[in-house]
């Protein structure tokens, strides 16, 4: 497993053995096969999220086999292939976790999809289907486009009908874009306001899905990007916390949200009526060929590196 001891750079991820002993009450015992890399991990290594633990093992998705069950689980037998989203301790080869926060994968759906699918599968779809029902015809901005969730944004709104713009940090990050369906794919904001105005003949986008944060949507605002009325989906902070000029939003009519995840799988039952959502999007082509990277869990760190260089496209995957 990989643990994580101090804040900062790669350096403080530290692979180490433990025994986790037999799952308690409730609990069940995974083998794990394929763990979803999150931005979160980032963000939590370099202390901006939930605080130090010392040896907190890293991650919070992914998916795997019951290889055993405590007193009390129902609904689940040693066999079962299952998935998580949002439970600490992932960066393992092997881990127990809460019976409650499992959904089991449908038998089309393999493992690296799955880990794939389950935070940012999850988003794309909370963000561009059940919070902003994205219409043919309309024009979105997704920045963040080369990320996990974007690129599953960008393919899922163009799946719709919509022209996506798509927008990333640097010119080798363009391609694989418009591979994802975006119709034209901006460099940094300044250029992004450039293409909006120009590809909207002034207008505004409809929709923007951010995942920078930080001061990205009143910059948006500022540059008249949005169409007065329009919404701005702010689910990521990849470059700080979203700022929002709340007047602005009221003078124009905007709609801004902010959501996270853990928000909307409160329950068993809603955390699974979700995943079956995103797995039969996925199984209609709505994501298309998921952009996947396999990595061994051992060089986790070395993921992490890429991650802070931003070299990294689409989504990354930790193989025990
Ligand atoms: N609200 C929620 O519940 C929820 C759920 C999932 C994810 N998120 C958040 O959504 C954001 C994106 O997640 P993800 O999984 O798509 O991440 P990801 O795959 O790592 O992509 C993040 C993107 O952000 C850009 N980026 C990275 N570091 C940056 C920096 N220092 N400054 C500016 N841009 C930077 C990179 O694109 P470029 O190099 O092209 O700019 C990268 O492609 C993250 O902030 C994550 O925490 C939130």
């Amino acid at each position: 497993m990989i643990a994580q001891y101090g804040q900062g750079g790669p350096e403080v991820m530290q692979a180490e053995e433990r025994d986790i002993g037999a799952p308690a009450a409730g609990m069940v015992k995974l083998r794990q096969e394929a763990i979803g890399f999150n931005y979160f991990d980032v963000l939590q290594r370099k202390g901006l999220i939930s605080g130090s633990v010392p040896g907190r093992v890293m991650g919070i998705e992914g998916a795997g086999t019951v290889t055993a069950v405590g007193p009390g689980v129902g609904g689940f037998t040693v066999g079962d292939r299952v998935g998580y989203l949002r439970s600490q301790g992932a960066y393992a080869d092997e881990r127990l976790i809460e019976a409650d926060l499992l959904f089991h994968l449908p038998e089309d759906v393999g493992f690296d999809i799955a880990a794939a699918l389950t935070v940012k599968g999850f988003m794309a779809w909370l963000c561009a289907r059940r919070l902003y029902e994205v219409q043919h015809g309309q024009t979105v901005l997704v920045t963040t486009a080369a990320g996990g969730v974007g690129s599953l944004v960008t393919r899922l709104a163009a799946h719709h009908g919509a022209r996506v713009i798509g927008m990333v940090g640097s010119e080798p990050k363009r391609r694989p874009v418009r591979d994802s369906g975006a119709v034209d794919v901006a460099v940094g904001l300044d250029d992004a306001g450039g293409m909006v105005a120009r590809l909207t003949g002034g207008t505004g986008v409809d929709v923007v899905f951010d995942g920078l944060g930080a001061d990205t949507a009143e910059r948006l605002l500022a540059a008249d990007a949005v169409r007065p009325g329009g919404t701005i989906v702010s689910f990521g902070a990849a470059a700080g916390w979203p700022t929002a000029d709340r007047e602005a939003i009221a003078r124009r009519g905007y709609s801004f949200m902010a959501p996270q995840a853990p928000d909307y799988i409160a329950s068993a039952n809603e955390l699974r009526g979700a995943m079956a959502e995103v797995f039969a999007l996925h199984r209609n082509g709505a994501f298309g060929a998921i952009p996947l990277t396999r990595h061994p869990l051992r060089d986790a760190a070395e993921l992490h590196r890429q991650v802070d260089r931003r070299v990294v496209f689409g989504i990354s995957l930790l193989l025990p």
